[in-house]
C-alpha cells in the first residue's frame, strides 16, 4: 500500500517524501510543477537511494488523478498541492479559490470513488486571523483569515469537517503549520522561492549570499520584546515528521482531528537575524522600514495537542534552522536551477 503525496515536489512535500522513503514506506507523488522542478526528484533519490514514483498531474484533472488511483493501491493521501503566496492571492483571488478549493474537491471526489477515505491536509496558522491571542489553540475561532489564500484554508477545513460528519468512514487530519524554515541537512533539498522572496528566512539567506542588498525589517513598533514581529519558526524536517505521526494516527481513528504544528516558541525578526548571524558567522545587512500591511504582532502555537495525541515533538533548534537554511542557499545559490553548484 502506498501513500499518495500531492504537491510532493514542493518545499514541505519533498521533505516529507524523504522521511517516508527513509522509513521504507511506498510513496506516489503527483505534482504539476507549478511551483517546483523535476530536479527535486533526482535530489530525493540522491538522499534516499530510492527513485520516487512520480506523475505530472494537475489535481484539477480528475481523470488523470483517477488513473493514478487505479494504478496504485493507495492507503492514504497527504495533500500539500496548492498555491500559497498571500500577496498574490489578494490580486488573483479566483485563481486561488479555483486551484486550492476546486483542486481539493476534485481530489476528494476521486478518493471517494476509489474508496480511499484517509487524508492529511496542509492548513496554516493563517486561519487564526488577526484577533486570536497567542499561544493559538486549535479550538479558537477561525473565521477571519485576512487574505483569499487564508480563506481557501478556512473553507477547505470546513469542507473536510462536513465530509467527516456526512460519512463516518473518513479519517481526516488537518495540520496547521506555523512558519516552516530550514532545509534537509544534506543541503540537497530546500525552499526554492521564485523571484523576490515574501518570507523572512529566504530573504535573509539571499541577503547573506549577496543576491539582495539588505533585509527590510517590517516595523519595530509592535507590542513585542524588541518591537519586531514574533513568529513560531519550525524546522521543515520536524514538520515533515509531524505528517508521519499524523498518518499513523489516521489509521487508528476515524473522524476529523486538527493539530497545530509549531515549536510553541515565538522569536522576533531581530532574534532570527541574530541567530542566523551567530549560527553562520556572517553579518546580515538590514534596515527598519514601515510595517507590512496585514501583519500581526505575535503568532505562535500551543502545541500541547500534537505533543500529546500525535506523540510528536520538535527536535531542531533555531540554530539548526539557521544553519540548514544557509547550507541549502550556499550549495544551491540559484535553487534547483543551479545544477553545477558545489556540494562537497
Ligand atoms: P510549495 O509551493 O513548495 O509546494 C506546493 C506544490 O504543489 C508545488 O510543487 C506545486 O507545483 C504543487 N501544486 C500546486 N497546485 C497544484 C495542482 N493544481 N496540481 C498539482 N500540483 C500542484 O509549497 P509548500 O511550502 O511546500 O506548501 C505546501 C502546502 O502547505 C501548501 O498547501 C501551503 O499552502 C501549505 N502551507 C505552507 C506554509 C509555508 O510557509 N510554506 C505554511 C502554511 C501552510
Ligand atoms: C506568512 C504568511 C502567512 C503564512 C505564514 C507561514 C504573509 C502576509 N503571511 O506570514 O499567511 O501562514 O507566512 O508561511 O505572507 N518580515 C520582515 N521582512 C521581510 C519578510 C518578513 O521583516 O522581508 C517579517 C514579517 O513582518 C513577520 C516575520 O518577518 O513579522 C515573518 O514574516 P513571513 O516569513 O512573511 O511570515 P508570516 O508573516 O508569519
Amino acid at each position: 500500500m502506498a501513500i499518495l503525496i500531492t504537491g510532493g515536489t514542493g518545499y514541505i512535500g519533498s521533505h516529507t517524501v524523504v522521511e517516508l522513503l527513509n522509513l521504507g514506506t511506498e510513496v506516489v507523488i503527483v505534482d504539476n510543477y507549478y511551483n517546483s522542478k523535476p530536479e527535486v526528484l533526482n535530489r530525493i533519490k540522491e538522499i534516499t537511494g530510492i527513485e520516487p514514483t512520480f506523475y505530472e498531474v494537475d489535481i484539477l484533472d480528475k481523470e488523470a488523478l483517477a488513473e493514478v488511483f487505479n494504478k496504485h493501491r493507495i492507503q492514504s493521501v497527504i495533500h500539500f498541492a496548492g498555491y500559497k503566496a498571500v500577496g498574490e492571492s489578494v490580486g488573483k483571488p479566483l485563481m486561488y479559490y479555483k486551484n486550492n478549493i476546486a483542486g481539493t474537491i476534485a481530489l476528494l471526489e476521486v478518493m471517494e470513488e476509489a474508496g480511499v477515505k484517509d487524508i492529511v491536509f496542509s492548513s496554516s496558522a493563517t486561519v487564526y486571523g488577526l484577533d486570536n491571542p497567542s499561544p493559538l489553540k486549535e479550538n479558537m475561532p477561525t473565521m477571519d483569515a485576512n487574505s483569499p489564500y487564508g480563506y481557501t484554508k478556512v473553507v477547505i477545513e470546513q469542507m473536510l469537517r462536513d465530509l467527516a460528519h456526512s460519512d463516518e468512514e473518513w479519517s481526516i487530519t488537518i495540520l496547521r503549520y506555523f512558519n516552516p524554515i530550514g532545509a534537509h541537512q544534506s543541503a540537497r533539498i530546500g525552499e526554492d522561492p521564485q523571484g523576490i522572496p515574501n518570507n523572512l528566512m529566504p530573504y535573509i539567506t539571499q541577503v547573506a549570499i549577496g543576491k539582495r542588498e539588505k533585509l527590510s525589517v517590517f516595523g519595530n513598533d509592535y507590542d513585542t520584546h524588541d518591537g519586531t514581529g514574533v513568529r513560531d519558526y519550525i524546522h521543515v524536517v520536524d514538520l515533515a515528521i509531524g505528517h508521519i505521526r499524523a498518518i499513523e494516527k489516521n489509521t487508528e481513528k476515524r473522524g476529523v482531528k486538527t493539530y497545530n504544528l509549531g515549536t510553541g516558541i515565538g522569536y522576533s525578526v531581530l532574534d532570527l537575524v541574530k541567530a542566523f548571524e551567530e549560527a553562520n558567522d556572517i553579518t546580515i545587512n538590514y534596515e527598519i522600514t514601515d510595517r507590512r500591511p496585514g501583519d500581526i504582532d505575535t503568532c505562535y502555537a500551543d502545541v500541547t495537542l500534537a505533543n500529546e495525541e500525535l506523540n510528536w515533538r520538535t527536535e531542531k533548534t533555531l540554530m539548526d534552522m539557521c544553519r540548514d537554511s544557509w547550507n541549502w542557499q550556499q550549495n544551491n545559490p540559484s535553487g534547483y536551477d543551479n545544477l553545477d553548484a558545489v556540494t562537497e
